[in-house]
């Protein structure tokens, strides 16, 4: 009676322990992001099976599932050899297949990653990934190693990343995948135009180096957000430095950010400032420049003035911002 007992105790005890490494296993692969997936299975895709995602990319301009037929005509292998890669790709989670009434193929974010990472392998821009450095609203940056050695920053963006997580939730597949991964496209390329036009103009940005599809590679920045600091030794200096800042991207870069606040400065270790993330950016002759010029200048005040007790008037602050005034006391 005991024996079994205690041998129905141990079975309960396995089966917890199973149910319990089986979740734990369910919740890791789901908080992978897709470029963590991405960077794992890049390795495992041969160039057929890149040849068959940029054919899927290609015809995702002009239809949203893109028929075996279709896949077939333009990569002029065997219906076999097809779809043995299709499976491969399915399977990996870089494509999808539709069933309904569209039956075909579409790309998802990481098999839009994997394309892209290839891309910045074959110009010989980067060697290797390393980790994940920041997971915003619309991206995942991830550090990697050039050619060289040196360590930069990968951007990938994702736009409709949260409308994504509901509708996946609801109906298995996003109908609105392909116009996001053109958004996300549209997104790094914008980005990195301003970065350009911020560096020229000597806006202390991270350097841009390199756009394919929907990433950027920049320089590494060191420091943290301005929102997660605490205490400053001179925080006028740094809001002086910022307002500099916006100052030259106004008036010499001609561009407003658009969407400046604590999150998008960072203070770097040795107290000076960088602004990042410029896909909104607009040039100085859009009609809502000056609405978001004001926005911008008064984000940064706002928040100087809670957290370390900093005052400045937003009017000497424009002024001093669009030229009126040469300089600025705070
Ligand atoms: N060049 C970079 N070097 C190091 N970390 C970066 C770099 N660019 C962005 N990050 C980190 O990634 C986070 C998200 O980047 P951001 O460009 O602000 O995108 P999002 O649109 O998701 O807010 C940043 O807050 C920052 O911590
Ligand atoms: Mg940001």
């Amino acid at each position: 009676m005991v024996v079994c007992f205690i041998s129905f105790l141990w079975y309960v005890v396995w089966i917890c322990f199973f149910v319990l490494l089986f979740n734990r296993i369910i919740v890791l692969v789901f908080s992978m992001s897709s470029a963590d997936i991405a960077v794992q299975v890049f390795r495992q895709l041969a160039s057929e099976d890149f040849r068959v995602l940029n054919i899927i990319e290609v015809a995702m301009n002009t239809r949203e599932f893109v028929p075996r037929e279709q896949i077939q005509k333009y990569a002029k292998l065997s219906l076999d050899k097809i779809e043995f890669i299709l499976n491969k790709l399915n399977k990996l989670g870089l494509t999808y297949y539709n069933k309904g009434a569209y039956v075909g193929y579409a790309l998802n974010y990481t098999g839009y990653d994997c394309l892209a990472i290839n891309a910045l392998v074959r110009a010989g821009v980067i060697s290797s990934f390393g980790q994940t450095i920041g997971v915003g609203k619309e991206a995942d940056v991830y550090t990697a190693l050039t050619s060289t050695e040196k360590t930069v920053a990968v951007k990938f963006h994702r736009l409709g990343r949260i409308s994504f997580r509901q509708t996946r939730r609801k109906r298995g597949y996003l109908k609105e995948n392909s116009a996001w991964l053109f958004q996300s496209h549209l997104a790094a390329k914008k980005e990195f135009q301003a970065l350009h036009l911020a560096c020229k103009n000597g806006v202390s940005v991270p350097a841009p180096i390199f756009h394919n599809r929907h990433t950027i590679t920049m320089s590494i920045i060191e420091g943290g957000e301005l929102s997660k600091w605490r205490k400053i030794t001179h925080p006028n200096c740094v809001l002086k430095e910022i307002l500099r800042n916006i100052k030259k991207t106004y008036l010499k870069a001609n561009i407003v950010h658009g969407d400046l606040s604590e999150y998008n400065i960072i203070l770097k270790p040795d107290m000076h400032i960088l602004i990042i993330d410029w896909p909104q950016y607009v040039s100085t002759d859009h009609p809502n420049t000056i609405e978001l010029l004001h926005r911008d200048i008064q984000n940064v005040l706002t928040f100087f003035n809670r957290r370390f007790d900093v005052k400045l008037d937003f009017q000497i602050a424009r002024d001093y911002v669009i030229g009126k005034i040469r300089k600025v006391d705070v």
